[in-house]
């Protein structure tokens, strides 16, 4: 089948050209470096199928230039799907694929490093070292032994989490619409978020951006928590309210935040722009806190995890030209 491929960088053709030729496949590939958008998606017509990432945009208006081109396939390379219009790629009768749980250890374990980083200040003893300044005052942390960390989602990443954060020796509390009973056979307890918030000393978020979670965390989740909590989010950018945790932080009522996105990430991860001016001020201003640690959605980015995506996204691909229901479909009721 004939397979362009929006967003395309140089380990996504390494992991999918490997993943193709093993599979015997012979898909043919067109690696397109630019984000899917509008403006980009003339540039698949006559392809049967569409391979995007998680910026990629794929709301009606793209997925019609996409129908009008012939595509019929648009095969996630991603478990998060919030950047597709479900109803619309139906009504167009395109079909959604995905790539669920490729590797939650993957996304677990940048979370915890997050974790440790900020609470044992590697970032900044990194950079102090380097000066020769090995100076301790600013560097104190804390012991996770004992801490509370509340986890928001608990499917395959956040049982991974939870996994990992009681072997530390934590206190572990959850809170997900479904609950699953290895979570409580881990030792966690489900409770309502406003119980969470107010019992946990890290925050960490792993649920799926949709209409119900965006800014699940805003001013008065804020306000709910203890005072000098550390909140991850290694889920999508838009459960955090940026404006609300800046003001979190610059109060300290916020003590530590740990991003792997960002809700305007689109226009800034996956580039360098290290020589350019960065003109989103909300995003410059997070940089500026000495406890603030970002990185550019970066915790699924292992070795492990590239294979297993490529793998499960060839695999998608090939039982769709066989009897045109992929592997892992996503239905429009995922949409309720
Ligand atoms: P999953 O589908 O296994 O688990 C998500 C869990 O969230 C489910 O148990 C679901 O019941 C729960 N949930 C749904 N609505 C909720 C709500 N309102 N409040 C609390 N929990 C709710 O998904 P998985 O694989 O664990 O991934 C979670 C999210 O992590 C993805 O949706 C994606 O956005 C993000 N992700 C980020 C990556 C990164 O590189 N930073 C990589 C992979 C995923």
């Amino acid at each position: 089948m004939k397979v362009a491929i929006f967003s395309t960088k140089p380990y996504d053709r390494t992991f999918l050209t490997a993943a193709n030729d093993a599979a015997l496949n012979r898909h043919e590939f067109l690696f397109l470096e630019p984000r899917l958008s509008r403006d980009t998606a003339p540039l698949a017509r006559g392809f049967m199928a569409v391979c995007a990432f998680v910026n990629d945009m794929l709301d009606r208006p793209v997925l019609e230039i996409l129908a009008a081109g012939g595509t019929k396939l648009v095969a996630l390379r991603c478990a998060g799907f919030n950047n597709v219009d479900l109803a619309a790629a139906h009504e167009l009768g395109i079909t959604v694929a995905r790539v669920p749980g490729y590797s939650p250890e993957a996304v677990a374990e940048h979370t915890v490093a997050l974790i440790l980083s900020l609470n044992r200040n590697v970032h900044r003893a990194y950079a102090r070292v380097r000066e020769g300044n090995f100076a301790l005052d600013g560097l104190l942390g804390f012991d996770l032994k004992g801490r509370t960390v509340g986890i928001v989602g608990t499917g395959s990443i956040g049982i991974c989490v939870a996994r990992i954060m009681s072997g530390f020796g934590c206190r572990v509390l959850g809170f997900d619409p479904r609950q699953d009973t290895e979570f409580i056979r881990l030792g966690g307890r489900y409770v309502d978020l406003d119980e969470l918030w107010r019992q946990s000393d890290i925050v960490t978020l792993h649920c799926p951006l949709n209409p119900q979670t965006r800014h699940l965390i805003d001013a008065a989740a804020i306000r709910a928590m203890k005072t000098g909590v550390m909140i991850i989010n290694t889920g999508r950018g838009a459960l955090v309210e940026t404006r609300a945790l800046i003001r979190g932080l610059k109060s300290g009522k916020v003590g530590y935040v740990g991003l792997d996105v960002y809700e305007e990430e689109s226009d800034l991860f996956f580039e360098n722009l290290s020589e350019q001016i960065i003109q989103d001020d909300i995003f410059a201003r997070l940089l500026t806190f000495p406890n603030v640690l970002i990185t550019g959605h970066q915790a699924f980015f292992t070795q492990d995890a590239l294979t297993a995506i490529a793998e499960t996204t060839i695999e998608n691909i090939s039982q769709f030209e066989l009897d045109g229901r992929p592997a892992h479909p996503l239905s429009v009721e995922l949409l309720a």
